[in-house]
C-alpha cells in the first residue's frame, strides 16, 4: 500500500497531544515551537525548539473529538460503541440524532455513515447549536452531518435506518420514530435514570417495536504498574441504552 503523506490536521503525540493544521507551518504549544515545514511523513519525530519531542500521526475521529469542546454532557465512546455494536450501523446509513448537545454522538456515527450516508441532527438551544456546529466542521464531517437548530419533535426526515435520542421527554417520540424508520430500522434511547428508560421501553412495546433491549456499560480502567488496580476515581455509570427495531 502506498504510503500517505501528512495533509490537513494532524495529531502531535508528546507528553500531552496537540491536534494542528499542517498549513499552519508553525505551531505553538506550553512545549515550546514546532515547525510543521519540518514534516515528511506519519511517524516522524519533531522536536519543539525548547527539545521536547512529538510523534507525528494522523488523528482517529476520537482523536479530534478529545479536542472538541463539550457543552452539555456527552454520550462517551464506550456507549457509542455499544450503539454501533448492537445496530451494526454501516457506510451509507441515514441516521437522525437529537438532541444534539455537542455533537458527539452525530460526529461519532457520522465516520461510520459516510460518505454515503448522513446524520442529521437537532438542537433546540442556539448556543449549544452553535457549538455543536463547530465541533461537526473541526472534525471535518459538515458534509455528512446535518445540523438543524429546531425542537427534535419538528423533524421531517423519513426512510431513516436509525435514529437516536438522547433528550428528556424521548419516550414522547417513540411513535413519529416509528413511522420515519424503515422496516428494520433501530430506535436507540439513551437515559441516564431508570424512570425514563422504563418510559422508553413502555413506549417501545406500545408502538410495536421488535427486539427491545436495555443495556448499561460499566467500562473499567486499570492503572497497570507494580500494583497494578482498578483507577481510583473513575466514572461507573453513564446511562442506559435501549434498542428497539421497527418490523412492520
Ligand atoms: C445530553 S445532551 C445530548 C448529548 C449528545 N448526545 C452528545 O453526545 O454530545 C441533550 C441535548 O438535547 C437538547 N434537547 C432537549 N430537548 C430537545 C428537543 N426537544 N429538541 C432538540 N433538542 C433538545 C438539549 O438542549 C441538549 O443539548
Amino acid at each position: 500500500m502506498k504510503k500517505e503523506k501528512p495533509s490537513g490536521k494532524i495529531l502531535l503525540l508528546g507528553e500531552r497531544s496537540f491536534i494542528a493544521d499542517i498549513a499552519q507551518k508553525k505551531f505553538s504549544t506550553n512545549y515550546g515551537l514546532l515547525d510543521l515545514t519540518k514534516i515528511k511523513k506519519y511517524g516522524q519525530v519533531l522536536k519543539s525548539n525548547t527539545g521536547h519531542e512529538f510523534v507525528v500521526l494522523k488523528p482517529t475521529i476520537l482523536d479530534l473529538l478529545r479536542k472538541a469542546k463539550r457543552m452539555p454532557q456527552i454520550i462517551m465512546p464506550k456507549d457509542a460503541g455499544q450503539i454501533a455494536a448492537h445496530t451494526g450501523v454501516s457506510s451509507g446509513w441515514h441516521c437522525l440524532d437529537a438532541g444534539t448537545g455537542s455533537a458527539f454522538l452525530s460526529i461519532f456515527l457520522g465516520n461510520i455513515v459516510k460518505p454515503s450516508g448522513s446524520v442529521t441532527t437537532y438542537e433546540k438551544n442556539k448556543k449549544f447549536y452553535e457549538n455543536a456546529k463547530r465541533n461537526i466542521e473541526f472534525c471535518g464531517l459538515a458534509g455528512t452531518v446535518n445540523i438543524k437548530n429546531k425542537p427534535a419533535e419538528r423533524f421531517t426526515e423519513k426512510n431513516l435506518d436509525m435514529i437516536t435520542l438522547d433528550m428528556i421527554d424521548a419516550d414522547k417520540m417513540v411513535k413519529k420514530c416509528k413511522t420515519a424508520l424503515k422496516s428494520g430500522g433501530w430506535l436507540c434511547i439513551y437515559s441516564p435514570h431508570i424512570e425514563q428508560q422504563k418510559r422508553a421501553v413502555k413506549e417501545l412495546e406500545k408502538n410495536k417495536f421488535a427486539q427491545i433491549k436495555t443495556i448499561s456499560t460499566q467500562q473499567v480502567d486499570w492503572q497497570v504498574s507494580d500494583y497494578t488496580h482498578p483507577r481510583p476515581s473513575q466514572i461507573v455509570h453513564t446511562g442506559f441504552i435501549t434498542f428497539g427495531r421497527k418490523v412492520l
